[in-house]
């Protein structure tokens, strides 16, 4: 059980008021965290907060609700929590409790979670516009719903009670693009975790394998430093790797082929994501390395363009020019550069690289933010405090028929990826001491076996 949130309670209270400052005073904001998921009969999936209460409360727990309402002279907070138990926390764990909440987290209010619809039904009808989560909480759903059409009947009676529902989602989104140093100080240690997860498996792994063997080289380092997979871990060999988002690392991993890891962990609430394609034997083949040279080449062009001022599409135009460039160049397309690249970034190269360069990344592993907030055809301008993904790849799967490539690159894929902070500076890729380049990957494969 925690003895308080993360990060110090003015953090929590900045976030909290440059929200609720955005409000009409005649609103109420309510908060309600995820439910508990069945995964098997009567056993649930691990919980995990929404990452909406955590970036306003820290509040970790199960059925909690945050609420924001203005009492006529100042915005004021309520965090109904489940309360102390004796019974239930026998059985289930420890929890904070009501008094714990009051005490120690970002709020001037704490109150027991199962008394929240009454206390808050009253309130609400004092209240024009509803700013809620929905979809969460089913019985506030209710309320909430109830309210506004009881309202719609009587307001010309009495005007009292909820006129509008709103989802703030966008405004919590708009401001967790923009990471505070101290979340970047925790995005740097997911980072170094996950970097060294890597390297571990790089380490301990030399020719022939099995990727369920090297998914736990990898896991066991995130467990080791209390972190879990911010996603679930892609531990993809030979063919495999060509498959986005394989995830049942189950194969046997031949001797002389690539693996693809892709795989984060989560510190604290917050998620890294790195991709690294080796070769299990510790050497790439000729061809295996003509490929791996033009992602990485791509993949560092986009890192380049990771600048305040630039676009949010310029990484991705970058890596899918350079990608271009490489294909031709090896010969692996037979056309023109511009044919490769397409007017639109959109040329034979999407053939073999489909999918986006860059997402945000912060308390979801796809984070939050919304990328053309008004409309940019290219999106809108990279700031420093914006953490994003840069990671291209190639892929050329055998069993897709009609890819009109040389056989020799069937059955590869690759994808490289990095976590990277925009800055006033240069981009400051946060997981940097992951090996990336062919040399220093082949010094490290196998080297501890
Ligand atoms: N791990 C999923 C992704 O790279 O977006
Ligand atoms: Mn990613
Ligand atoms: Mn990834």
């Amino acid at each position: 059980m925690p003895d308080g949130p993360v990060f110090a309670l003015p953090e929590y209270l900045r976030r909290q008021s440059a929200l609720l400052s955005q409000l009409d005073i005649n609103s109420i904001l309510l908060i309600p965290t995820n439910d508990l998921k069945i995964r098997s009969h009567d056993v649930h999936y691990p919980f995990r907060a929404s990452s909406d209460i955590l970036y306003l409360t820290g509040w970790e727990e199960p059925k909690a609700l945050f609420v924001g309402y203005h009492d006529g002279e100042d915005w004021k907070t309520t965090l109904f929590v489940r309360d102390n138990n004796e019974l239930a926390e026998r059985w289930e764990g420890r929890r904070v409790g009501v008094v714990g909440a009051q005490e120690r987290w970002p709020v001037d209010h704490a109150r027991d979670w199962e008394n929240r619809l009454g206390i808050l039904e009253g309130l609400i009808q004092t209240k024009n516009t509803v700013y809620i989560q929905q979809g969460h909480d089913h019985d506030l759903d209710t309320l909430v719903n109830r309210l506004l059409i009881t309202k719609t009947r009587e307001k010309t009676v009495s005007g009292k009670g909820p006129s509008a529902v709103v989802d703030p989602s966008a405004l919590l989104a708009e401001m967790r693009i923009r990471k505070s140093e101290s979340e970047i100080s925790i995005m740097r240690e997911a980072a170094i975790i996950a970097s060294n997860a890597h390297k571990h498996a790089m380490r301990n792994t030399k020719g022939e394998s099995n990727e369920f063997e090297i998914q736990s080289l990898i896991e066991s380092t995130f467990m080791k430093n209390k972190s879990i997979p911010s996603y679930g871990s892609i531990v993809a060999g030979g063919d495999n790797a060509t498959i986005l988002h394989y995830h049942a690392n189950q194969d046997h991993v031949k001797d002389g082929s690539l693996i693809l890891i892709d795989a984060g962990c989560e510190v604290q609430g917050y998620a890294s994501d790195i991709t690294r394609t080796w070769p299990v034997g510790g050497k790439f083949s000729q061809v295996q390395k003509d490929l791996y040279e033009i992602v990485l080449t791509a993949q560092l062009d986009a890192i380049d363009m990771c600048r305040p001022g630039n676009t949010w599409s310029d990484p991705h135009k970058a890596a899918v020019r350079s990608l271009s460039e490489g294909l031709v160049e090896k010969g692996v397309l037979d056309c023109t550069i511009e044919e490769a690249m397409g007017e639109n970034y959109d040329g034979r190269v999407r053939e073999f690289f489909m999918h986006g360069t860059s997402h945000s990344i912060g308390l979801d592993v796809h984070d939050v933010g919304v990328i053309k907030p008004n409309g940019e055809e290219d999106g809108r301008l990279l700031e420093p405090g914006m953490v994003l993904t840069v990671e291209p790849g190639l892929y050329f799967p055998k069993w897709v028929e009609n890819l009109n490539i040389d056989p020799k690159f069937s059955g590869i894929g690759i994808r490289i990826e990095d976590d990277v902070l925009i800055t006033d500076g240069d981009p400051e890729v946060l997981t940097a001491s992951c090996p990336k380049t062919v040399v220093d990957i082949e010094n490290t494969v196998g080297k501890d076996v």
